[in-house]
């Protein structure tokens, strides 16, 4: 069984893209990987976005989002499962795309794909860049997983586990060391993420870990003090290997990486 991984979409409806990313049509991009995972005979069983799926969206934006994810469905064959990123809003998500009454209840849920079972979790905060897990949601995690799914559990959340290279802990989950606490020596085999606008694969408590690029544009280090996002598009097939965990396969859709906007790193924590 295999699905794919996407993150940071960064939509927003038609004509109100954000102005420092203008160059990119965030939508569109989406259609190229979805279009380009087909093409390459790619039959996933899901497809998984980890957040930030708009920049800053209103209600508005989360029904063309959702627009733009069913047709990608159709597309690929395959339901599209997503989770929210700190620049999601609860209320205008449930009201546009989940097409129910706006509230700020936080959006995590358990579906089975053929004894695979796939976790999704809100780890953003309103109001905050930064990321953690509520008591709630750890406890219901906590519930979950005392039952093992047959081929192990994928978790998708949008702040990473992992540490990054030339990054500081802000960016990070911050109650990592509970949530580590709570999935080491369960049936956990992937920790999916995204935030950072960068490939970054390891283990975190013996779990194969991942912090993805994502499909609206790339972070890189420009220099000691300075940030470059450049136009890049990838996206990531995750095989699931019955029993001997999982494979990441990084695809990136070729682009002119030129760069689109600097930032300083103190101010990054803002922009993705
Ligand atoms: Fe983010
Ligand atoms: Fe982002």
């Amino acid at each position: 069984m295999k699905f794919i991984h996407l993150t940071d979409t960064h939509m927003n409806a038609a004509g109100k893209q954000d102005g420092l990313f203008a160059k990119v049509h965030m939508a569109d991009n989406v259609r190229k990987v979805i279009n380009h995972a087909k093409e390459s005979g790619i039959e996933p069983a899901f497809v998984l976005i980890t957040g930030d799926l708009s920049h800053e969206g209103d209600a508005a934006d989360y029904a063309y989002i959702r627009t733009v994810l069913d047709e990608c469905s159709e597309r690929i064959g395959a339901p599209v499962h997503v989770v929210l990123g700190n620049h999601d809003h609860r209320g205008p998500f449930r009201e546009g795309y989940l097409m129910e009454a706006p509230s700020e209840e936080p959006y995590y849920y358990s579906v089975m794909y053929g004894g695979l079972r796939l976790i999704g979790l809100n780890t953003q905060i309103p109001g905050d860049h930064a990321g953690e897990l509520d008591e709630r949601q750890l406890s219901w995690l906590s519930e979950q997983l005392k039952e093992a799914a047959p081929q192990g559990t994928i978790i998708g959340l949008h702040h990473p586990v992992l540490s990054i290279e030339g990054m500081d802990g802000s960016h990070l989950l911050k109650n990592r060391a509970v949530f580590g606490d709570l999935i080491a020596g369960t049936d956990v085999i992937g920790v999916l993420a995204g935030h950072v606008h960068s490939n970054n694969v390891g283990t975190f408590r013996g779990i194969c870990a991942v912090a993805a690029s994502g499909t609206a544009f790339a972070g890189e280090r420009a220099d000691p003090d300075t940030y470059a996002m450049v136009n890049a598009i990838g996206y990531n097939v995750v095989s699931v290997n019955a029993g001997e965990g999982i494979t990441v396969r990084t695809v990136e859709l070729p682009t002119g990486r030129e760069e689109l906007v600097r930032f300083p790193i103190a101010l990054l924590a803002a922009q993705h």
